[in-house]
């Protein structure tokens, strides 16, 4: 598994406004936004192209334009949706598929509770998004059912990571092509399985809380 822990002073700058547990709902939102789209300008580095023909106003030259099977984008519910248009903002011609997942608040575990993905992923370059990879329980769950339907190639994009997340994706997919993109790779988990330092929630400060 390829890893890659962004160093940029533009994401940090967000980060650290980011994780600030006075910045306000409307702000949280842009910035998680604005960190998927600098971070998924790295995440699309081996998108897959095909070469094509353009006239330019002044000569024919060449170009490439997305391949297809177009890429699969999976945003993880619900924190995951706050990445989506940041993601598409770079991408606007992926298509989109959703997974709905939580993890239980007493064992951690997560429970999938929505799936809209195609049956066949055969040949289709996924990019997982989830702002927060805290145990790695959700994410490796998602990328292992992608890959059951026939992904070959996943690239999952968190906005914050630990080592205890990173070393459980490495665990679940062994040797399978997957590339993983964090905007910060932060201390450990506390008692409550939450990332720290982190930025508490993610789901709630981007949607309130779910009861
Ligand atoms: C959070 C987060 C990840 C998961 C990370 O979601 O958005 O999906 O927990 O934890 P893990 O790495 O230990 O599995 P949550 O279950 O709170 O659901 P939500 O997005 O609906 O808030």
């Amino acid at each position: 598994m390829e890893i890659f822990v962004a160093k940029h002073p533009l994401i940090t700058h967000k980060l650290s406004v980011l994780r600030d547990k006075n910045t306000s709902q409307p702000i949280f939102k842009q910035l998680i936004e604005e960190i998927m789209t600098l971070l998924a300008y790295e995440a699309t580095r081996e998108v897959r192209v095909s070469e094509i023909t353009v006239d330019t106003p002044v000569a024919t030259t060449t170009g490439v334009t997305l391949k297809t099977p177009l890429p699969l984008v999976v945003p993880i519910l619900r924190a995951g949706l706050g990445m989506l248009e940041g993601m598409m903002r770079l991408v606007p011609t992926a298509e989109v598929g959703f997974l709905g997942m939580v993890r239980s608040e007493e064992t951690h575990q997560p429970t999938t509770y929505a799936e809209r993905l195609p049956q066949n992923l055969t040949g289709r370059q996924c990019f997982v998004l989830d702002p927060m990879l805290a145990t790695g329980g959700s994410l490796a769950t998602a990328i292992e059912f992608l890959f059951k339907r026939g992904a070959d190639d996943v690239t999952a994009i968190c906005v914050l990571g630990t080592p205890e997340g990173v070393k459980q994706i490495q665990k679940t997919v062994g040797d399978k092509k997957v590339k993983l993109i964090l905007g910060a790779l932060d201390e450990g988990l506390n008692e409550q399985a939450f990332i720290v330092p982190g930025l508490g929630d993610a789901g709630d400060r981007l949607y309130g809380t779910a009861v």
